[in-house]
C-alpha cells in the first residue's frame, strides 16, 4: 500500500505543496528517499529509524520507498522527518491513512522519537489553513502555528504523544497564539540624550514617515546611542505588517519564543557582514538582514567600514521594498521594505570639520573614507545630518529633552494622518508611509504652496538635484507637514527644513 502525508518546501517566503509517498513492498530490505532531497532530508532516514525503534517499533524487512513529490523541486531541511515517519506508521498499519489525510505534517525527529523545532512553521500553518487543512507540528511551535487562524493543531512533543492523540488515548489541546512581549535591553531613552536637537528631530521624522537616515559625525558624539533610541519612538507593526515580518523570521528561525512579533524589527549587523548575510542568499537561500528589517530599520554603524559591493547591492531593495536572490536553477524574492539608518565618522582619524583636533591629512583623508560611498548609494538616503560634538557645557548639564514616549504619541498621529490620507486615494496596500509613496500617489499627496514650489526650484537648481533627490525631499517635505499638523498642501517652511536635512557632498562638512 502507498501512504500519502502533506508537506511543504519554501521558496523564499512562498510555500510549494509537498507530498510524501510511502510505498513499502516485497523485495529486499531497503530504505530509499527518492524526490531530490538535500542531505538533511538523506539523513532523515536515520533519525526515522532511531524514532521509531525508541517507540519500540522496528522497520520491516521489506522494500521502503519514500518519494517527495514533485520530484523536480528541491527538498531541504530536516522538516521531513515527521511527515516520512507518519508516512511510514501509516504503511506499516500502525496509525489508518484517513487520521492524517486533512493535515500538513513537519517537524525534525530526535532519537529518542521527540520532536524539535523547526523552520518555517508559521508560513506552513497559512497554507494549510487556505486548503482547509489541519496542521501537525513540534510543540515549541504550536503557538506560532495557531496564529493562522481556525485550524485544527496538533503540536506535540514526541511521535508516540501524536500516536495516542490519533487512537483517543491522550488527547493533544490547541496550543495558545502567543506575541512576542521581548523588548530590547539596548533601546535607549530620548531623555538622556543631551543636546543633538537637529539629530533628534531627524531621527522623529525618520520614524514619522518611514525615511532612510544618516549621521555623520566625530567619535563619542552620539550617533550610535541616537539610532538605539529609534525603536522606542516608532509605533508597533500593525496585525497585518507584524504576519509578514513573522512569517520572513519563522522562515529564518529568529521569531522569538514562538509568539508573532510585535515591536518593529530592529537589525544592526556588524560591518563585517557578507553580502549574502545582508541580502539574503547564499548556498541555501535564507532571508538576509534587509528582509529580517522587512518594517522595521536596519542600522548600519559605521558605514564605510562595509564592503564596498555589500552597500552598493542595498541599492535596488531600497528603490523596490525587494530582494531577489537567483540561482542557476530557481530565484527567489525576499520582502525587505525597511528604514536605513547608518551612522559614519567623517573621515578615518574621525575629527574631519573640529578644527583643533583634525589630523594633518585633511581633507584628503576625508575625501578618501567617504569615496567608498557611492554617489546612486547617498541619493538614496533622504536625511544626512550633522551630529557635532558635545560642548562642555551641554556635557556639564542634566539632558533635558522630551522622552521617547511623547515623541512616539506624535510619531503615531502622523503615520495616522498618512494611513488615512492613502486610504482616501485608494492607494496600493504597499503605501504606508510617506517614504513609501510613488508615482501619481506621491504627485498628490506633495502638492506645494506657491512659494513653496519656487523654493524647491530654485535649491532643486542649485543642488543640481536628481529626479529621485527631487521626489525624495518632496517625500520628506510631506513628513515634515504632517508633523506640523498636516495642512493640505506643503508650505516653504516643510520645504526649507527638508532641504536642510539634505547634504549632497559629504566633504563639505
Ligand atoms: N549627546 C549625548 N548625550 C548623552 N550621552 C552621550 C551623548 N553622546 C554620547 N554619549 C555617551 O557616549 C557614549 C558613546 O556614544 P556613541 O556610541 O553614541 O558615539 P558615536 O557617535 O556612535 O561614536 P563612534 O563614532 O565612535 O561610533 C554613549 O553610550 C553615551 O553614554
Ligand atoms: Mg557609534
Amino acid at each position: 500500500m502507498v501512504s500519502k502525508i502533506k508537506t511543504v518546501a519554501f521558496r523564499g517566503i512562498d510555500v510549494l505543496d509537498i507530498d510524501v509517498e510511502v510505498q513499502i513492498a516485497n523485495g529486499l530490505p531497503a530504505f530509499t528517499i527518492v524526490g531530490l532531497p538535500d542531505k538533511a532530508v538523506g539523513e532523515s532516514k536515520e533519525r526515522v529509524r532511531a524514532a521509531l525503534h525508541a517507540m519500540g517499533l522496528s522497520l520491516p524487512a521489506k522494500r521502503m520507498t519514500v518519494n517527495l513529490a514533485p520530484a523536480d523541486v528541491n527538498k531541504e531541511g530536516s522538516h521531513y522527518d515527521l511527515p516520512i515517519a507518519l508516512g511510514l506508521l501509516v504503511a506499516m498499519d500502525v496509525m489508518p491513512q484517513d487520521a492524517v489525510q486533512d493535515f500538513y505534517a513537519l517537524g525534525e525527529l530526535g532519537l529518542d522519537g521527540g520532536l524539535r523545532e523547526v523552520t518555517g512553521v508559521l508560513p506552513a500553518a497559512l497554507q494549510a489553513q487556505t486548503q482547509a487543512c489541519g496542521l501537525i507540528c513540534p510543540q515549541s511551535s504550536g503557538s506560532e502555528a495557531a496564529w493562522a487562524g481556525e485550524i485544527e493543531i496538533l503540536a506535540a512533543q514526541s511521535l508516540l504523544q501524536l500516536i495516542n492523540h490519533f487512537k483517543g488515548v491522550q488527547v493533544l489541546a490547541r496550543p495558545q497564539a502567543r506575541l512576542d512581549h521581548h523588548v530590547s535591553k539596548s533601546i535607549r531613552d530620548l531623555s538622556d540624550v543631551k543636546g543633538q536637537e537637529t539629530a533628534k528631530r531627524a531621527l522623529e521624522i525618520t520614524a514619522a514617515g518611514g525615511h532612510n537616515l544618516l549621521m555623520i559625525g566625530p567619535p563619542g558624539s552620539g550617533k550610535s546611542m541616537l539610532a538605539s533610541c529609534l525603536p522606542g519612538i516608532l509605533p508597533d507593526l500593525t496585525p497585518r505588517e507584524a504576519l509578514e515580518t513573522s512569517i520572513i523570521h519563522s522562515l529564518a528561525g529568529t521569531l522569538p519564543e514562538g509568539g508573532l512579533l510585535r515591536s518593529r524589527p530592529y537589525r544592526d549587523p556588524h560591518h563585517s557582514a557578507s553580502q549574502p548575510a545582508l541580502v539574503g542568499g547564499g548556498h541555501k537561500a535564507k532571508p538576509g538582514e534587509i528582509s529580517l528589517a522587512h518594517h522595521g530599520v536596519l542600522f548600519l554603524d559605521e558605514l564605510p567600514e562595509f564592503a564596498k559591493a555589500t552597500l552598493e547591492s542595498l541599492r535596488q531593495p531600497l528603490e523596490t521594498g525587494e530582494t531577489l536572490v537567483a540561482r542557476v536553477n530557481y530565484h527567489v524574492t525576499y520582502p525587505a521594505r525597511f528604514q536605513l539608518v547608518a551612522a559614519m565618522n567623517p573621515c578615518r582619524c574621525g575629527y574631519f570639520g573640529q578644527v583643533e583636533d583634525e589630523c594633518t591629512k585633511a581633507p584628503r583623508c576625508a575625501e578618501d573614507y567617504q569615496s567608498k560611498l557611492s554617489g546612486p548609494f547617498l541619493d538614496r538616503i533622504d536625511l544626512q545630518v550633522e551630529v557635532p560634538p558635545l560642548s562642555i557645557e551641554e556635557l556639564g548639564t542634566q539632558p533635558t529633552g522630551e522622552p521617547s514616549s511623547v515623541v512616539a504619541q506624535r510619531v503615531e498621529k502622523a503615520r495616522l494622518v498618512q494611513a488615512d490620507r492613502f486610504a482616501a486615494l485608494s492607494a496600493p496596500s504597499l503605501m504606508r508611509v510617506n517614504g513609501d509613496a510613488q508615482g501619481k500617489i506621491l504627485e498628490e499627496i506633495a502638492q506645494m504652496e506657491e512659494d513653496a514650489e519656487r523654493l524647491m526650484r530654485s535649491a532643486a537648481e542649485k543642488l543640481k538635484l536628481s529626479a529621485r533627490g527631487w521626489y525624495r525631499m518632496l517625500r520628506v517635505a510631506r513628513t515634515i507637514a504632517d508633523l506640523d499638523g498636516a495642512p493640505d498642501k506643503i508650505g516653504s517652511p516643510h520645504i526649507a527644513e527638508a532641504l536642510s536635512y539634505r547634504r549632497l557632498r559629504l566633504a563639505d562638512l
